[in-house]
């Protein structure tokens, strides 16, 4: 038996922990087996899955299992370097050919993981000079990204078009700016004004970085928000990831040939990381084709979504300007957003508790993300538990 060393840590460290701990927002791991499942398990119990990203239901199915099996049989369990050296191998290729038949661009690139993708776009593209555009809700690895390249961070206000066209006009003289959005806000579940931003930027000659995460595999025939709104060209750089709807794992781009070029040669992320296991390009590969076969299950949970939101709203829940498969239940404070889920949870429901600093202070909610192969039982499941916690 070895003696466990117990490193101590600083008072000051200390003090940081013991002041996260005395508040409602110190985070552990949840006691959850088979998170990405339509029912989870949480200390045993068998609960209703609202706190997935698993929106299709793929991961987990047999497809994308026998996918990942057969390419680690081909291709072992790791590629064991950055892409650049020697991990790259033509399932790779084949991926990102398919990615850009998928988002109708020149080329693809595929990077370790959706955050990491956008630390690694924001920092090779902009710089100190660079003023860079960003909507106050935008995911938090947009925020690190910007903050890793160093630029000028201008915060529009939340999906509000004006704001940013009074931002725009304020910083005219500037030359080097580049916006970055959401398109499905992760926490919100609204959309971004794709259209309106669009043109705002071609006005100003502005750079334009999508990120599709939840919107990816669900909207616009699983291209996502720009595709369902016909603004797949006017976008300059679309991001994503695999971890969502997709049911996988690993971040994407799609652009130009040269803007691929670019990345593959200053992104740092990607540079300086060993390349995804093959299971994982292999579940990825398998997801496209899947969605590719059946576009129209995204829309099909957009439906689902929308008569869910009306319900909740009907029994007076407040779900925010949500018009997709996320759902926010906004109960404003941390405590009642916790009392609120332990009660879901008595009645056979999982949500997520999201409190500051995830979301802004005084909207700590409930986050229901739905999935399309919810039946007529779950929803039926979810109704009653609503019911019982607006009379409660
Ligand atoms: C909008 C958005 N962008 C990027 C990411 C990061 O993606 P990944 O989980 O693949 O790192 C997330 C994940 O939550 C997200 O919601």
């Amino acid at each position: 038996m070895y003696a466990m060393t117990s490193r101590t840590i600083t008072s000051k460290m200390r003090q940081e922990l013991d002041q996260l701990k005395s508040g409602e927002s110190f985070r552990s791991l949840p006691p959850i087996h088979l998170g990405h499942d339509l029912y989870l398990q949480y200390k045993g119990q068998k609960l209703l899955n609202l706190a997935s990203n698993n929106y299709l239901g793929l991961a987990g199915t047999e497809s994308m299992k026998t996918a990942a099996a057969l390419a680690a049989r081909n291709y072992g369990t790791s590629s064991c370097a950055s892409r650049l050296i020697s991990g790259n191998y033509s399932l790779y290729d084949e991926l990102e050919q398919t990615l850009c038949r998928f988002k109708s661009t020149q080329a693809a690139l595929v990077i370790g993981s959706g955050y990491s993708a956008n630390l690694g776009i924001l920092s090779s593209l902009a710089n100190r000079k660079t003023l860079i555009f960003s909507d106050r809700l935008n995911h938090a690895s947009i925020i690190d990204g910007i903050i890793l390249s160093r630029a000028t961070h201008v915060r529009y206000r939340h999906a509000d078009p004006e704001h940013l066209a009074w931002m725009l006009t304020r910083n005219s003289e500037q030359s080097q700016k580049l916006l970055v959005t959401d398109t499905v806000f992760s926490m919100d579940g609204d959309r971004a004004p794709l259209a309106e931003i669009v043109r705002l930027c071609k006005q100003h000659r502005v750079f334009i970085i999508v990120d599709e995460a939840h919107g990816v595999g669900v909207l616009g025939r699983g291209r996502g928000l720009a595709a369902e709104l016909g603004l797949e060209k006017e976008i300059d750089l679309h991001m994503g990831t695999f971890s969502k709807a997709l049911g996988s794992f690993g971040g994407y781009v799609a652009g130009s040939r040269e803007l691929i070029e670019l990345l593959m040669n200053r992104a740092r992320s990607f540079i300086y990381s060993t390349s995804l296991p093959p299971a994982v390009v292999g579940a990825s590969l398998e997801a496209l084709k899947l969605v590719d076969m059946e576009p129209q299950k995204g829309s099909e949970l957009m439906y689902m979504s929308q008569k869910l939101n009306s319900f909740l709203r009907s029994l007076g829940f407040d779900t925010g300007n949500s018009s997709t498969q996320i759902i926010p239940v906004i109960l404003k404070d941390s405590r009642t957003v916790l009392a609120a889920r332990e009660k879901l949870m008595d009645l056979g429901v999982y949500a997520g508790a999201i409190r500051p600093p995830t979301v802004p202070a005084g909207t700590a909610r409930l986050r229901l993300s739905l999935r399309w192969d919810m039946k007529k039982n779950e929803i039926d499941l979810i109704k009653k538990a609503f019911i019982q916690l607006a009379r409660s």
